[in-house]
């Protein structure tokens, strides 16, 4: 078995084939004059491979295609993509779009594919080949534990994370709840944990991804006003698009934590056990 790396995930494959015991194979990604992408894998053996490339920009697909696509002699190809980029355009939310996620998914020529925490399950159905989703909350929950704080409570933004929330809070033992919206006139709603009392706790908001921040940065609000003590966030997989850390800490967030599906520099959870132990089941 060969791990290959893609650009987007050098960090996460070199783990990964670390925990297998195995030495990466190395690629040479670089650019043409015009802009357009070159990949060429180091080793003319490839028999049995797993690829592991996120596809966070439209070029991180380009490469995980043109990746697959240098494997074609080998027997068997495994594809991990970490973070699936047009995972939230899993429909149509309006006459005359794709379906992003299917469209993506559609191009994807391997035996196997292996997702961590998709933004919707359906999306796996889409692939031409088996495809399994891995969940990283218990990965997340062990960190959370490992924090020291204070009367923790997993709290879902959301009624969309609630599921994770639900997953890491009982890794942990701690309690769990999710944010409510309730409309008290027409442009006035209020915002609230549902069942649980904030006050004097420390509170770990969870998503399976923050993009501009903005879910978060509200949430992290609301949470303070109604008098937790810290809040920190925690997601699987951190987009952090723009301006959104600094959003996050204006908005008074403690901390963030994320795995490192997408690497970046609050990556401090690694999901690389959990991708080498779906590769030794094969
Ligand atoms: C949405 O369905 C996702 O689970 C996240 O809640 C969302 O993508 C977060 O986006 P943003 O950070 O832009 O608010």
């Amino acid at each position: 078995m060969k791990i290959i790396g893609g650009p987007a995930s050098q960090l996460l494959a070199s783990r990964v084939a670390r925990e297998l015991g195995i030495t990466p194979t190395l690629c040479d990604f670089n650019c043409f004059p015009d802009g357009e992408a070159y990949t060429r894998i180091q080793d003319e053996h490839i028999k049995d491979v797993t690829i592991i490339q996120s596809t966070t920009t439209d070029s991180d697909l380009v490469s995980l295609l043109q990746m697959i696509d240098a494997c074609e002699d080998a027997f068997i190809i495994n594809v991990v993509i970490p973070y699936m980029g047009y995972a939230r355009q899993d429909k149509k939310f309006k006459t005359g779009e794709p379906i992003s996620a299917r469209a993506v998914a559609r191009t994807i020529n391997a035996d196997r594919v292996f997702t961590v925490n998709i933004h919707e399950k359906n999306i796996l159905d889409h692939f031409n080949t088996p495809a399994f989703d891995l969940d990283a909350s218990k990965l997340l929950a062990s960190h959370i534990g490992s924090l020291n704080l204070t009367d923790t409570l997993i709290v879902a933004p959301d009624s969309g994370a609630i599921s994770l929330a639900k997953s890491a809070a009982t890794g942990l033992g701690v309690d769990c709840d999710y944010l409510e919206k309730t409309r008290i006139s027409g442009d006035t709603v209020s915002i609230k944990t549902k069942d649980l009392d904030v006050t004097g706790r420390d509170v770990v908001l969870i998503d399976d991804m923050i993009a501009t921040g903005g879910t978060m940065a509200e949430s992290i609000r609301l949470l303070r006003q109604q008098g937790a003590k810290d809040v920190y966030l925690a997601c699987v997989h951190p987009v952090l698009a723009q301006n959104a850390v600094i959003r996050l800490f204006n908005a008074g967030v403690r901390d963030i934590f994320a795995t490192d599906t997408i690497e970046k520099a609050q990556s401090c959870v690694s999901v690389a056990p959990l991708v080498a132990d779906a590769i030794r089941l094969l």
